[in-house]
This record gives C-alpha cells, sequence and structure tokens, in this order.
C-alpha cells in the first residue's frame, strides 16, 4: 500500500470512530491514538525521509491535511457532545416555577430599640436635635459638672466601672446635658436636645436590674421655660407612648443636677388607677426621673443662671418596655432569644 492510501484508509479510520464516539473521554482517546507521538500519523511524517524528493511535499502535504481534518472533526464532535451533556443536563434541571416561594424571615429591630426609635421620632418633630454621646465618659462630665464633686455621697447610688481614676463607663445619659450646654449659642435660641444611649452600672443584676441598659436625657435650656413646659412635655410622651387616657403626676424627688427634682409616675396602663398587683395598689407607676436644671449644672458650663434656665428628665426605655408589654424580667431583652424578641412588633 502507497503512502497516500495509508493516509487515505487512516483519515477514513479516524473520522468513523470520532463520529460513532459517545462521550469527551473517547473523543480524547482518539485524538492521542490518532495523533500522538506513538500515533500512524506521526510514523508516516517520520518515513518521509525514505520518499524521493518529487513525493515529498506531496505526500508531505497531504499528511498535513490529514491531521487538520481529523483535528477539525474531533473539535467538532467534542463541541457538539459537550453542548449535548449540557442541553441534558439543563433538561433534567427545570424550574417548577410554580412551586411556593421560601418564605425569608424578616428582622425588626429590638424592642427597646423600638422604644428608642419612637421617642426619637416624637422629639424630633417638636424640634428636639437628637446628640448620641459616648460610652465611655469621663468623671468630669458623668459626675462633677453634674453637682456631684468627689465624695459627694449621691455617687454611691451610681457605683460604676473605672477605666482609670478618670474615666469611667457612664452611669448615666446625664453628662450629655454638660456636653451640649458648654457648646450651645444661646443667643441664638434655646437648646433643646434629647441624647438616647447604653448606660452601666455595677449592680446585681435580677429582674428589675441590670449592669447595662438604656437612657434617653432630655433637656431644654432658654428663657422662660418653667416646670410647666416640663410636665406638659412628659404628658405627650406618656399620651404618645402609652395611650391617651394616661396622666402624669410628679412627686418631689432629688436629683443633684436638679432642683427642684420629680419624679414621675404614670397612671397605671393596667387597671387604670384603680389599683392592682403591676403598680402595687397604688394606682401609678414611675417611669422618670426630671427636674429643673440646678443654677450650679448651668454655671460649670457657662450657663448664666440668671438669664436661662431649663428642664431635664432621664427615662428608661428598658423601663417603659417593661411597662408597656408587661415584662416582668430586665434580663429578658438581652438574652436575644429570637422567639422572645419577635414578639413585639410596632410595626405589625
Ligand atoms: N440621670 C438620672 C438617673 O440616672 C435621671 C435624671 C435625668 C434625673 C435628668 C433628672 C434629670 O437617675
Amino acid at each position: 500500500m502507497g503512502v497516500k492510501e495509508k493516509l487515505e484508509d487512516l483519515l477514513k479510520q479516524g473520522i468513523e470512530e470520532i463520529n460513532t464516539s459517545q462521550d469527551v473521554k473517547a473523543v480524547e482517546e482518539i485524538r492521542v491514538k490518532m495523533l500522538g507521538k506513538k500515533g500512524p500519523l506521526t510514523a508516516v511524517l517520520r518515513g518521509m525521509k525514505d520518499l524521493s524528493k518529487e513525493e515529498r511535499p506531496l505526500v508531505g502535504k497531504f499528511a498535513n491535511q490529514v491531521r487538520d481534518e481529523l483535528t477539525t472533526a474531533i473539535d467538532e464532535k467534542r463541541a457538539s457532545l459537550a453542548s449535548a451533556m449540557l442541553n441534558a443536563k439543563l433538561a433534567a434541571e427545570t424550574v417548577d416555577v410554580t412551586l411556593p416561594g421560601r418564605p425569608v424571615v424578616q428582622g425588626q429591630p429590638h424592642v427597646i430599640q423600638q422604644i428608642i426609635d419612637q421617642l426619637v421620632d416624637l422629639f424630633s418633630a417638636m424640634g428636639y436635635q437628637v446628640a448620641v454621646g459616648d460610652e465611655v465618659e469621663q468623671d468630669e462630665y458623668n459626675f462633677e459638672r453634674l453637682n456631684l464633686p468627689k465624695d459627694h455621697p449621691a455617687r454611691d447610688m451610681q457605683d460604676t466601672f473605672y477605666v482609670t481614676p478618670q474615666v469611667l463607663m457612664r452611669t448615666q445619659t446625664s453628662p450629655m446635658q454638660a456636653r451640649m450646654m458648654e457648646t450651645h449659642d444661646f443667643s441664638k435660641g434655646p437648646l433643646k436636645m434629647i441624647s438616647p444611649g447604653k448606660v452601666y452600672r455595677r449592680d446585681t443584676d435580677d429582674a428589675t436590674h441590670s449592669h447595662q441598659f438604656h437612657q434617653v436625657e432630655g433637656l431644654v435650656v432658654g428663657e422662660h421655660v418653667t416646670m410647666a413646659d416640663l410636665k406638659g412635655t412628659l404628658e405627650v410622651v406618656a399620651k404618645t407612648l402609652f395611650g391617651d387616657q394616661l396622666e402624669v403626676r410628679l412627686r418631689p424627688s432629688y436629683f443633684p443636677f436638679t432642683e427642684p427634682s420629680v419624679e414621675a409616675d404614670i397612671t397605671c396602663f393596667n387597671c387604670l388607677g384603680k389599683g392592682c398587683a403591676i403598680c402595687k395598689q397604688t394606682g401609678w407607676i414611675e417611669v422618670l426621673g426630671a427636674g429643673m436644671v440646678h443654677p450650679n449644672v448651668l454655671k460649670m458650663s457657662g450657663v448664666d443662671p440668671d438669664r436661662y434656665g431649663g428642664f431635664a428628665f432621664g427615662l428608661g426605655p428598658d423601663r417603659f418596655a417593661m411597662i408597656k408589654y408587661g415584662v416582668e424580667d430586665i434580663r429578658d431583652f438581652y438574652q436575644n432569644d429570637v422567639r422572645f424578641l419577635s414578639q413585639f412588633n410596632q410595626k405589625g
């Protein structure tokens, strides 16, 4: 058999094998067998040296042609097998668009954050600015500038975590009173602010105490601000959060940074004043501390107490949430049990 016939046979046989192969692996085997270093085509090319001068270019040309045709056939077969595989895979994986979707569980703000958000909305609407302070505070602002000098006995009510002798985890949001007053330009109008945030006290945790809880501080300082303004403001807060039927009453109290100081109660939401277990038969529930800003506090922040005065209050969103939803243990708010927390969804 001449070299040309050999090559023709090779081509025919190769094309037939390629056409009948069933998968990509078989095609690859054919490629190695036919076109590889040990394959028949390479052998023909190697044998070219024995051919005559005239034959050599003709055979060479033909051998190249055979190699190209086989390569093309292999490539095409490989592509068609790959697309057939893809089609089979796609057909097997068809999506049934009529199946019901998987529900997405939507989260919500923490119940205490919901109370804070409501208060921020309410006070922003009344023209208050919202100031957020630092949880790590200087002794000077947390105590001294609030009329609580070193060794003042009232410091004992708020024992806390000290970072250094002069720096501590704030025990209250009241330091923001001093910080805001010292930077406010009173010639431009009154200062009206609320300051929500976390506070810390070295308490033993129990059903009504947590070493970390929240406060929302409120402060209004300007000309002609009276205690009636304080009471009216607290009434708006109580009615917005707990409902229109609730009353607010003020009782005398003591805070070093307010004079006079009061504690505010609201009508018991549960018995509406008749007396029940929740309000310990008094008909009232204590909700916050407040008072008229002490002249010393104004002076220490560079505000003239003869010209300006105002009120301050500090309320606890944790306590508000407990009252509003009848939660008996404050620790429930901090254990992050989604079954508990998901019950409180303001937005429905
Ligand atoms: N800072 C006080 C507390 O933590 C609450 C308070 C704030 C009282 C402002 C009066 C005025 O108990």
